[in-house]
């Protein structure tokens, strides 16, 4: 626990890992500021105005004002139980399949809102891919997993088409060297980290454009993380993903940007590698230094 908590921060903001190239932060990166308006091609994938959200008389997100920008890396950062998952939860409306929950405030995605009244909710999850912490593959084989999505949303015509999109999205997942000669087996013969990267493959098989994951290496042993972590590296090129992390390393490597939540609330956010080593909120820095959470 220790040991991810110990940030380096007087030695090197990013110490990186082999082979994952260090995250650019640069100027065209630039954080857009809380509030603007989302014009039409503007690069937010999700804008939060002032969202708060409650499972019964619980308030587990308060007042968030955040945006999030198209093709970076946003870490959501901050201990348990300060509103994470449920922001996470929030962007793809799976937050409805849970009783008694209720929401203040906007949230867009792409510049729509998420939960207008006529929102086609089964669209919206197919924009907004989402991968857990514990993967969870189909007890189907491995083909069928990836297919599944594309097969039942009509995307593709005939099996030509489903082996194309099936092996271009296991190869996006960096899967496919590693599983093209066992399509048939099932997915429950893989490695935990096998599995992680199916079900990011399953994911991306709808071509969505953002990519929620939440914890999605917590539960994976060091090589299987940094396979998942240069994953996402790869992946935003294409993609907009925003990940949950305790593992204060991790984010530091990966995210362009980072948001720290704190009992509901966004305590900070700011290009990753300004959280890391000058944060202006003496919670975050506690956080980030392993003094609390
Ligand atoms: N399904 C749920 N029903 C009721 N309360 C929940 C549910 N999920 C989360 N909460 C509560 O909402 C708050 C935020 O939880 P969560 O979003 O899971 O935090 P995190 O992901 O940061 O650990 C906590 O107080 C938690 O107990
Ligand atoms: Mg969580």
């Amino acid at each position: 626990m220790m040991e991810e908590s110990l940030l380096p921060m007087e030695t090197k903001w990013n110490p990186g890992v082999p082979g994952i190239p260090a995250p650019t932060v640069g100027a065209s990166h630039a954080l857009p500021e809380g509030g603007k308006q989302v014009a039409a091609g503007a690069p937010f994938a999700v804008e939060a105005r002032s969202f708060s959200f409650w499972y019964g008389a619980n308030q587990a997100l308060a007042d968030i004002s955040l945006t999030i920008t198209t093709r970076q890396v946003t870490a959501l950062i901050g201990p348990s139980g300060c509103g994470k998952s449920t922001f996470l939860r929030s962007i793809n409306r799976m937050n409805d399949l849970i009783p008694n929950t209720r929401h203040e405030g906007e949230l867009l995605l792409e510049g729509g809102s998420v939960y207008r009244p006529d929102q086609d909710v089964v669209l919206l999850r197919r924009r907004v891919g989402m991968v857990f912490q514990k993967s969870n593959p189909f007890p189907k084989s491995i083909f069928e997993n990836v297919a599944y999505g594309p097969r039942v949303n009509r995307l593709v015509q005939g099996r030509r088409q489903l082996e194309g999109l099936v092996e271009r999205s296991l190869r996006q997942a960096a899967l496919w060297d590693e599983v093209k000669d066992r399509l048939e087996k099932s997915a429950l013969g893989l490695s935990g980290g096998q599995q992680q990267r199916l079900c990011i493959a399953r994911a991306l098989a709808v071509s969505p454009h953002i990519l929620l994951m939440d914890e999605p290496a917590s539960a994976l042993d060091p090589i299987a993380t940094q396979k998942i972590e240069e994953l996402i590296y790869e992946l935003k090129d294409q993609y907009t993903i925003v990940i949950v992390t305790h593992n204060m390393q991790q984010a530091a490597r990966v995210s362009d940007v980072t948001a720290f939540f704190y009992l509901g609330k966004l305590v900070e956010v700011g290009r990753t590698e300004e959280i890391f080593t000058n944060p202006k909120n003496d919670q975050t820095e506690a956080y980030i230094t392993g003094r609390f959470g």
